[in-house]
């Protein structure tokens, strides 16, 4: 068994990216873990040291400017073989009342983070003719949702970007999977806001130690885009054929409240 690879993992202190880590570390990979919370980080990575791999935290809000740039530095000399761009978080809410931090947050995050990140160590590995790249989108990104408006538009960017520079790398021996959860049970939901949504409370929601293995498997396939669950891809699909405007009257429906 291949014992030499190096994973990257933004979010990787719970909810699907934890997750994941638990995957490669199963499959004897070492770790590169990212998250802003210290503590959370050594929790995750003394869960993963009886698998005898190497683990290393960084501590990082990747949502800050020169943080993409900061994190590339400290890895210098660390050969990364995958790179998992899973961080991101939303917000619940009309975005004539959202907070400018809290819309630039979720595209620094969502986006320009995903971006740079992409950008940085794509280089290293076309060089090496090897590399597995994941971005972590959403079924959100499939339409437009109404009371979550910037956070959908982020992973239809994540999406679109996934998909392109996929089909840029076809001969380069790197491939780009994007992986779309549908609602997962993680941390997430409480932090956007919509843990009191339809589609959390009625709608259903999968468990994070299933999507992970969706996800690891599509990146281990090369799959340019997975879509986690048959439900999920099922409702992904319909979004094409029925017309804008009843696609996003559901998509509302779907995000608004109801009485628990
Ligand atoms: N859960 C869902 O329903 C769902 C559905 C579809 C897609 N997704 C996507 O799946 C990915 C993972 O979400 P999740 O559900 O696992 O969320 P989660 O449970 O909230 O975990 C998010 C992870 O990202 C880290 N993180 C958050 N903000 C960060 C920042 N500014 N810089 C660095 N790390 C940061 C968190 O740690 P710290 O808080 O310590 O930073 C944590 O490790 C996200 O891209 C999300 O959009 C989730």
């Amino acid at each position: 068994m291949d014992t030499s690879r190096t994973v990257l993992i933004t979010g990787a202190s719970g909810g699907i990216g934890y997750e994941l880590t638990k995957l490669f570390a199963r499959d004897h990979h070492n770790l590169v873990l990212v998250a802003r919370s210290t503590e959370r980080l050594a929790h995750a990575a003394s869960e993963l040291q009886p698998h005898g791999i190497a683990v290393r935290t960084l501590a990082i809000d990747l949502a800050q400017p020169l943080a993409p740039k900061f994190l590339f530095d400290q890895l210098q000399g660390t050969t990364i073989d995958i790179l998992i761009n899973n961080a991101g978080f939303g917000t619940f809410g009309e975005f004539a009342q959202m907070s400018e931090e809290q819309i630039l947050g979720q595209i620094n995050l969502n986006i320009t983070a995903l971006t740079q990140l992409t950008r940085l160590f794509l280089p290293p590995m076309i060089a090496r003719r090897s590399g597995r790249i994941m971005n972590v989108a959403s079924t959100a990104g499939f339409q437009p949702g109404p009371l979550m408006a910037v956070y959908y538009a982020t992973k239809a960017y994540v999406i679109s970007f996934s998909e392109a520079i996929a089909n840029e790398l076809r001969h380069s021996g790197v491939t780009v999977t994007c992986f779309c959860p549908g609602a997962t049970h993680t941390g997430f939901a409480k932090r956007a806001g919509n843990d009191k949504s339809r589609l959390f409370q009625q709608l259903g929601a999968m468990n994070a130690d299933k999507v992970a293995l969706d996800g690891y498997r599509a990146l281990m396939e090369a799959r340019t885009l997975a879509i986690s669950g048959a439900q999920n891809w099922l409702v992904a699909q319909s979004t094409r054929f029925a017309p804008r405007k009843v696609v996003t009257a559901i998509s509302r429906w779907v995000a608004e409240k109801v009485d628990s």
